[in-house]
């Protein structure tokens, strides 16, 4: 089988779609339903039209080009990842997986061939948490796992809702309509950056996912109390900061008391109120997040970080709210799928190694409702999340390559 994948065109459209950014470059950030968000999703939507793909697009946004196979009624195989990219951050992450599943497309329609089951490339709303304050939007609610009353009443922080910014973004209609009927897909395949640096280190070029860990994310409201930080003795003082700054250690000790090197604690939010450097801290919201490839340690996490945040609220004489926004399972990926990676890259003459993916990804949840697999291929350095992520243009091909051999393997 001819598999040419166009290595320099894949390149550009990487190029072009980090232009759709609210940061000047390399620095990308493209928030969900943005204006550039927006105008990123025409610029693929004409991509796909243009290789020739159906478009439709769900009540949140999640947009799906279906290539039609000759069995149009079989389910069909899926791939895709995100467009949307959290605040400062490269112009790799999600996108690879988009570009590249629409690029395996193409590379499969000039090997002239014909699948048998439909081939779909699916663009999910909102991976990141950034607008909405919970990742993986459009993949919870196409695998039926968020409470439809709980995405109603979304906001995201200047108070506008998820209907209302949806509506405003063109997509209309009942959330609960974007559900995906049982058995819609045959299988799904995510390609990805790995967003650590194991398979630079190996020099591998392959990763196939086995497990993906989940994310579990807690919200603490401290309320002390306010004052002149010049003026306010010492021994006098309600601080809700330094509440908030030993939480924030206590789920450093908590992650790290697993033992486990699976278990992360991270708190990446904390905002100060009033925020003056001459007025003591009187409310301050932190958001922490436990993530971990098992499914029984991060209760026994969260129960001890919620235990001890209490114990610091009371020595400290703050008022303590928390919330768990969500806790999430770990998944492990479909035999289904790795077996077709694991051929595949044979197939294309190259090395391979399973691995955990330590990041959420939407297959997390796709993983819910149909065999799911992930692809994974080298980022320079495992930086993810920054400015300076880089996947090389060989590493592109490669993985491209595989995902083009494993689509149309799972569609025949
Ligand atoms: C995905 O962006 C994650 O935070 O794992
Ligand atoms: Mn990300
Ligand atoms: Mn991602």
């Amino acid at each position: 089988m001819n598999l040419d994948v166009r290595k320099s065109q894949i390149v550009q459209e990487l190029e072009t779609l980090a232009t759709f950014s609210d940061t000047p470059a390399p620095a990308v950030t493209r928030i969900v339903f943005s204006e550039v968000d927006r105008k990123a999703r025409a610029w693929l939507k004409n991509l796909c039209i243009e290789a020739g793909l159906h478009v439709r697009e769900d009540a949140v946004g999640n947009t799906f080009a279906r290539w039609a196979g000759t069995s149009p009624e079989l389910a069909a195989v899926g791939s895709g990842s995100h467009i949307d990219a959290i605040p400062h951050s490269g112009r790799f992450d999600g996108t690879v997986g988009v570009l590249g599943a629409l690029e395996a497309i193409r590379v499969l329609q000039r090997g002239g061939i014909r699948p048998r089951r439909s081939i779909e490339l699916l663009l999910f709303t909102s991976e990141e948490p950034t607008r909405f304050g919970i990742g993986c939007l459009g993949s919870r609610l196409l695998s039926g796992t968020l409470d439809l009353a709980r995405a109603t009443a979304l906001r995201d922080g200047d108070g506008a809702s998820l209907d209302q910014l949806r509506a405003a973004a063109g997509f209309s209609g009942s959330l609960d309509s974007v559900a995906l009927p049982a058995a819609y897909y045959h299988a799904f395949v995510e390609l990805h950056i790995e967003q650590g640096p194991l398979l630079e280190r190996a020099g591998i070029p392959v990763g196939i996912v086995t497990a993906i860990a989940a994310p579990a994310t807690l919200k603490f409201e401290i309320e002390g109390e306010g004052g002149h930080a010049g003026a306010v003795l010492m021994p006098d003082r309600r601080d809700a900061f330094l509440a908030a700054a030993e939480i924030a250690l206590v789920v450093e000790a908590a992650a790290k008391g697993t033992g486990a090197i699976d278990t992360v604690g991270t708190v990446g939010i904390c905002e100060i109120f009033p925020g003056v450097v001459n007025g003591i801290p009187s409310l301050v919201r932190i958001l922490a997040a436990v993530r971990d490839t098992d499914l029984a340690r991060p209760a026994a996490v969260l129960a001890v970080i919620q235990r001890r945040a209490e114990d610091i609220a009371a020595a400290r004489r703050v008022g303590l709210r928390s919330q768990v926004l969500n806790a999430d399972a770990p998944t492990e990926t479909a035999t289904l799928v790795v077996d077709a990676l694991r051929s595949s890259a044979d197939a294309c003459g190259l090395p391979y190694q399973t691995m955990v993916s330590r990041a959420y990804h939407d297959s997390l949840f796709m993983a819910r409702v149909a065999p799911t697999g992930m692809l994974f291929i080298p980022c320079r350095a495992g930086v993810s999340h920054r400015p300076d992520e880089y996947a090389a243009p060989d590493d592109l091909e490669q993985g491209i390559r595989v995902l083009a051999a494993t689509l149309n393997r799972l569609a025949n």
